[in-house]
């Protein structure tokens, strides 16, 4: 059984759901969970193949679903994608901000367009979406979730521009959460943690090796793409109403070892019988 598989398959029903990035990862992930419990589903990203296959998996759960080809770089064509998709589906009640780039690179060799890259997709990417979809949330009372990331609140070495991007989105959450509150539009972030079978977990987790992720999470195991994604749909839901400005943590409690050496130096001297 996974956190899907708990929620009622009418929770959505008769509600659309907006996810950029939704072509893969994560974000597909969510799409899906979305269409899992009723809604019906637009997603946009730069690929058009990448979508047409997740359009497929999405009406395979019973999803309506429309695609745009659109970078979230490109106010324009998120505009856009937002009119077709309240053409071909009607009314959209939740908009997430998931879309987003990341590599690993020291700040010292980083290019000033490396950083403004990552910049641009998460934080720029995610303003522009949520800007879009504002007048329709305003009339629908809809939500905004954004998809964020572990680095905007402990600096991890090689993210420097993830970190300030994220950074940044967290704020706009809770800034958009305070203004637009009283339209009746909730903001929320979710914070992912190492989840498996992700392009970020790939990316990210080398050079230190997954093992060494795997020793830095509690829980004692990574995440699956369904226990982030359910979250997902809760915060869209009735069942978090009364939720808003908040930065909902995924992670197995993969955040909480901040001081990283430091615990792992403690934990090999406890273990060899240090006393204190
Ligand atoms: N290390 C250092 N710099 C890098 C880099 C890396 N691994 N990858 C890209 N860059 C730099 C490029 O050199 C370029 O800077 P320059 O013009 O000064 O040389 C800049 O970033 C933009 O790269 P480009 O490939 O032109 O950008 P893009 O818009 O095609 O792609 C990325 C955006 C770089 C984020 C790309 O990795 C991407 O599309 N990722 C999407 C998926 C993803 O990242 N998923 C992970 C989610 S956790």
């Amino acid at each position: 059984m996974t956190a899907l598989d708990v929620l009622p398959k009418d929770l959505l029903k008769g509600k659309t759901a907006f996810v950029t990035g939704g072509g893969s990862g994560i974000n597909l992930g969510i799409a899906k969970a979305f269409a899992a419990t009723g809604a019906n589903v637009a997603i946009c990203g730069r690929t058009e193949s990448k979508l047409e296959v997740a359009a497929a998996e999405l009406r395979a759960l019973g999803a309506k679903v429309s695609i745009s080809v659109a970078d979230v770089r490109d106010a324009a064509a998120v505009v856009a994608a937002v009119e077709k998709t309240q053409a071909e589906l009607g009314t959209i009640d939740t908009m997430v901000c998931g879309a987003a780039g990341n590599f690993n690179a020291p700040a010292e060799i980083m290019s000033p367009n490396g950083f403004r890259t990552v910049i641009d997709i998460d934080l720029i990417g995610s303003f522009n979406a949520a800007r879009a979809a504002f007048e329709q949330l305003k009339q629908t009372r809809g939500n905004l979730l954004f998809v964020s990331a572990g680095q905007a609140y402990t600096p991890i070495k090689f993210q420097a521009h993830a970190g300030a991007a994220k950074a940044g989105v967290e704020n706009l959450m809770k800034n958009l959460a305070l203004e637009w509150g009283a339209y009746g539009i909730r903001s929320n972030s979710i914070v992912p943690g190492p989840i498996a079978d992700t392009e970020g977990l790939e990316r990210l987790s080398q050079p230190a090796g997954k093992e060494a992720w795997l020793r830095s999470v509690p829980l004692g195991r990574f995440g699956a793409i369904e226990e982030v994604a359910a979250m997902a749909v809760v915060l869209s839901s009735p069942i978090a109403a009364y939720v808003t400005g908040s930065q909902v943590v995924v992670d197995g409690g993969f955040a909480l070892p901040g001081w990283g050496a430091i615990t792992q130096a403690a934990e090999d001297a406890m273990a060899a019988g240090a006393t204190s």
